[in-house]
């Protein structure tokens, strides 16, 4: 539509950037963090845990346990620091979730789950204790042992130090609030972080995941060994991805002039800290960005299956589905309990609002059609050969028109076995391929995390 205006005009941003640094020249660009205070934390249910609090000293199931008292369900983090160049000289570990009694833990330097006090202040508050786990030399593997099961966990691994905080809820309990990859005035802003996020429980074993949705930080792997000498991996991404990534965000920019520079966040120096994924950019004060981005292409979609359909393959015992817009602004599929109006760009990258919000009530065709049509969309292949039936084509076709959503296609492209989701349905894919970075066992022994590239 105005494609060319805006290859122009980031043609000359780019041609006059060096000495003009003026508003065109830096409307797009990676944006650098100026970490704030406790009154610059932005509080929200993504980097929250509202679970209960109890308040500073050891108590399982209601009762005071002594500090070393650990449960039945220890399991030992091998962390492995292949971490060079770190910028601060000390990567730390640090542990946050919650019990099984559903009580915020941390995990105290100490070996033991510290249990932060709750507040009924509005204002965050940091804690005061003793939560960095140090990890030993690049080359060196830390062991940590987690002293019993967990829920909703997360494994921090900073170059650095993180700082928690409580905050109440305003209903008469608190939360504990975790450092925000999207908030350029978070606290942590500056630090270079990333997480694993873990269950494990008596019933249900150990799942781990390393997660690409919301953003690409420090670099994280995992692999999994389990009692009976199984081994399962997700190797994440290569030692120099943010920087690789970053790179191919700034060019997309300079190529068809929308923000995805602005997705990296810069340290003060200018070194790539993390790049955030377009959803959670968009969500973070920035709702216009993108917002014409799948315009043309949203009306070229809903025209072509307005009587010819779209195929939708549920994989299910629904099997596949027929979807037109006989002309109108809905999207109809068979025996599905309700249709789909055009999204617009946040609702494809999140595929969670707008037409991809599930609602109680919907069937299990709903259930099926959401997932597939909103990876088709971030992926770009509605409109290709073969592109009728979703999904259908194999992942050498993703991404390979535009619009796409290039911060997963970049991610992926830098993902040493091309695994670890980039935005909420990456599982989509025809039958046999699966890209989820997730690992688990009912038997889990040690879960490996290599820190700053998988090892050689
Ligand atoms: C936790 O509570 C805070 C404060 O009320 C709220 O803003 C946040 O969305 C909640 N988090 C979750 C995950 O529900
Ligand atoms: C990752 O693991 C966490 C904790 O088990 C879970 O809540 C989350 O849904 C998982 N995410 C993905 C993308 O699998
Ligand atoms: C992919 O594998 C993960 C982990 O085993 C599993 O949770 C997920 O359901 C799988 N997805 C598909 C589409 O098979």
């Amino acid at each position: 539509m105005h494609g060319l205006a805006k290859w122009t005009w980031a043609l000359a941003a780019t041609m006059i950037g060096q000495t003009l640094a003026g508003p065109i020249a830096s409307k797009h660009g990676p944006i650098r963090v100026h970490p704030g205070g406790p009154r610059d934390i932005v509080v929200t249910k993504d980097d929250t845990l509202n679970g209960t609090f109890i308040g500073g000293t050891v108590k399982v199931d209601g009762l005071l346990q002594s500090a070393s008292a650990a449960g039945t369900g220890q399991l030992p983090l091998a962390i492995v620091n292949n971490m060079a160049g770190s910028t601060d000289g000390q990567i730390n570990c640090y542990v946050a979730g919650q019990d099984t009694s559903g009580n915020v833990v941390l995990l105290a330097s100490d070996g033991t789950w510290y249990y932060p006090p709750g507040t009924t202040s509005g204002v965050p508050v940091v804690i005061d204790a003793d939560l960095a786990l140090p990890l030993g030399a690049e080359g060196s593997t830390t062991t940590i042992t987690l002293p019993d099961y967990i829920v909703s966990g997360r494994v921090y691994i900073a170059d650095g130090t993180l700082q928690f905080f409580v905050v109440t809820n305003g209903a008469g309990g608190a939360a504990l609030v975790q450092p925000s990859p999207v908030n350029p005035s978070d606290p942590n802003a500056a630090v270079n972080w990333g997480f694993v996020e873990l269950t494990n429980t008596a019933d249900g074993g150990l799942y781990a995941n390393i997660s690409y949705v919301d953003f690409v930080g420090i670099i994280l792997g995992m692999s999994l060994l389990g009692t009976d000498g199984s081994t399962q991996t997700a190797l994440g991404l290569g030692a120099d991805a943010v920087a690789q990534i970053c790179a191919a965000l700034v060019s997309q920019t300079a190529s068809d002039g929308y923000p995805w520079s602005s997705l990296c966040m810069t340290d003060s120096s200018g070194n790539y800290l993390r790049a955030l994924a377009p959803y959670d950019f968009i969500a973070d004060n920035n709702g216009d960005a993108f917002s014409d981005y799948f315009t043309d292409y949203i009306n070229s979609v809903w025209s072509t299956f307005s009587s010819s359909p779209l195929t939708v393959d549920t994989q299910t015992d629904a099997g596949e589905v027929a979807c037109t817009t006989g002309g109108s602004d809905t999207l109809t599929c068979g025996n599905d309990n309700r249709g789909y109006a055009q999204p617009s760009a946040g609702d494809i990258f999140g595929c969670n609002t707008g037409p991809f919000a599930l609602q109680s009530g919907d069937n299990a065709v709903h259930y099926a059609v959401v997932p597939r049509l909103c990876a088709a969309f971030n992926r770009g292949t509605l409109l290709l050969s073969g592109g009728d039936v979703q999904p259908g084509l194999p992942a050498t076709d993703y991404y390979t028109t535009a619009p796409s959503n290039y911060y997963s296609k970049f991610v992926h492209d830098n993902e040493v076995d091309g695994k670890g989701y980039a935005f909420s349905y990456d599982d989509v894919n025809p039958a046999g391929e699966n890209e989820s970075g997730t690992v688990s066992s009912p038997i889990a022994q040690t879960l490996t995390i290599t820190v700053g590239g998988p090892s050689s």
